[in-house]
């Protein structure tokens, strides 16, 4: 490893890391990635498919895409949710999961190419400079004609707008943490993790080599991308 090479885990959000959050993630994050595996069948998800989930987590998605494609390769850099996750592996018999304790900058793919590569909410963790890196790497990882399926936090407004925008995201912020997320982790968010403006991860994914074929937002923040690898 090169010297200047990131230290992921130094990066990964020190909540990431700790065994007492990840027991309560799922309640937390309340995700159901059932939309995101219509989208991914309807775009030849298949039973013949690789799948990779970059910064997977509990494995939310893992879990749910596993009975329909034929391999996935969960990737987080946390040994807490990595232990969790394969733990929920072996308890389910899942036996097409392979478990990873690696990051976006470190993960090697083996074996077939990924025809779909999955990231959820985990890819703002790192910043700008190692966010493109971290694409070209999952461009690395896909077919030609693969599918990368980008969820994050992407603030989709200008510079001018911001202010306004981040007070209305706040807005909405709960104010019980063990079912969403407070003003003050919203606010902890916006100060020392590393979301990006959407026009910035658009030029991104580009250089990366990857065509946008559908993106959306909810509150200006949460930002779904549906790309194809050229
Ligand atoms: C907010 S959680 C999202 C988990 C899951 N994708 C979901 O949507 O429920 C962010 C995850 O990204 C992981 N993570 C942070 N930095 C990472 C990196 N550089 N490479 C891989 N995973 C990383 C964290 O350990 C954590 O599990």
């Amino acid at each position: 490893m090169k010297q200047w090479w990131l230290d992921e885990r130094a990066y990964a959000g020190k909540e990431h890391l700790d065994e007492s959050y990840v027991s309560g993630y799922d309640r937390k994050a309340g995700f159901d990635p059932t939309d995101d595996i219509e989208v991914l069948e309807a775009l030849g998800l298949s039973p013949e498919s690789v799948v990779v989930d970059l910064g997977a987590g509990t494995g939310l998605f893992t879990l749910a895409v596993a009975p329909v494609c034929r391999r996935v390769v969960a990737v987080d850099v946390s040994p807490a949710m990595t232990a969790a996750l394969r733990e929920r592996v072996e308890h389910l018999g899942l036996d097409n999961v392979t478990v990873v304790e690696d990051g976006f900058l470190s993960y090697e793919h083996v074996g077939a190419p990924a025809d779909v590569v999955f990231t959820r909410n985990a890819l703002h963790q790192l910043p700008d400079f190692w966010k493109a890196i971290a694409l070209e790497r999952a461009a690395g990882m896909l077919r030609p004609g693969g599918i990368l399926r980008l969820r994050d936090l992407v603030f989709d407004f200008a510079p001018a707008e911001a202010e306004e925008r981040i007070d209305a995201w706040m807005s909405g912020a709960v104010t019980d943490s063990a079912i969403g997320w407070t003003a003050e982790e919203l606010s902890e968010h916006v100060r020392g993790e590393f979301s990006t403006y959407s026009w910035l991860l658009d030029a991104m994914l580009d250089r990366t080599g990857f065509d946008v074929t559908e993106r959306s937002f909810r509150r200006s923040v949460y930002g779904t991308y549906t790309c194809t690898r050229r």
